[in-house]
């Protein structure tokens, strides 16, 4: 087996992305290349691609989709002749709930299909936008199911199911959790406490409440 990890997200090494990968590649063995899809071109590195038995495209999910660049990536990726070639996703995000990428991940399974590739699931982490801001001992866990995850790839050839279902949770929020939610983000704590930092660090938060695609009518 010879992997091709591709790093899909816009904000290149920067990005929490970037930590995914590394955690997860940290488990493998086999012979693995990691690229960022932000540094190259994407032809380039579809055609690269095809030198590889095994490719995985690891990415945000940002607007409820992969993120243009991934795009670009794929529509140049030619259908493989003799479908050997095995193709994974990794797709992590900010929301807490894992059951918003089902539609990527759909996509991403019908993909495979239209590259005759052989697809190997999608691993899907949400509530991952604040990784790369947190200290080391808050994403221990993450870390350690992300090497877990190489570790099996590198003996199977597969992702783990059992760590794929563990790191897809939650799947949804139940009812009394965002009841939950809404009463701390009312007292200010939880989530809300990071979303404030951002605001604040970018000069954004007395900016919180505009509507700029809002018209004088009141309407969008
Ligand atoms: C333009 C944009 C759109 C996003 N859309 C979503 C989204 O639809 N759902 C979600 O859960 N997170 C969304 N996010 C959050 C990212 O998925 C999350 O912050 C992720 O960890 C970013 O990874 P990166 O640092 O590798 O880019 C979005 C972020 C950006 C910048």
């Amino acid at each position: 087996m010879n992997i091709l990890i591709i790093n899909g997200s816009p904000r290149g090494k920067k990005g929490n992305t970037e930590i995914f990968v590394k955690h997860f590649a940290l488990g493998i063995k086999a012979p693995c290349e990691i690229r960022c899809a932000a540094n190259e071109g994407s032809k380039q590195l579809a055609e690269y691609s095809q030198l590889f038995d095994t490719v995985i495209i690891a990415m945000p999910m940002y607007l409820h989709a992969m993120p243009g660049i991934v795009m670009k990536i794929v529509e140049h990726m030619e259908p493989a002749e003799d479908g050997s070639q095995r193709i994974g996703f990794i797709v992590q995000s900010g929301f807490m709930e894992s059951a918003q990428a089902r539609y990527l991940e759909n996509y991403l399974s019908g993909l495979a299909k239209q590259l005759n590739y052989t697809y190997l699931g999608t691993v899907i982490r949400g509530g991952s936008a604040g990784v790369s801001m947190m200290p080391e001992n808050m994403n221990k866990k993450l870390f350690a199911q992300l090497k877990t995850l190489g570790e099996q790839f590198d003996l199977n050839g597969s992702f783990d199911k059992e760590v794929i279902k563990t790191m897809a949770r939650p799947v949804n929020l139940s009812k009394g959790k965002c009841r939950m939610l809404q009463c701390m983000n009312r007292f200010g704590i939880g989530d809300s406490m990071f979303w404030r930092y951002m605001l604040k660090t970018n000069k954004a938060f007395d900016k919180r409440f505009d509507k700029p695609f809002r018209n004088s009518s009141g309407t969008t």
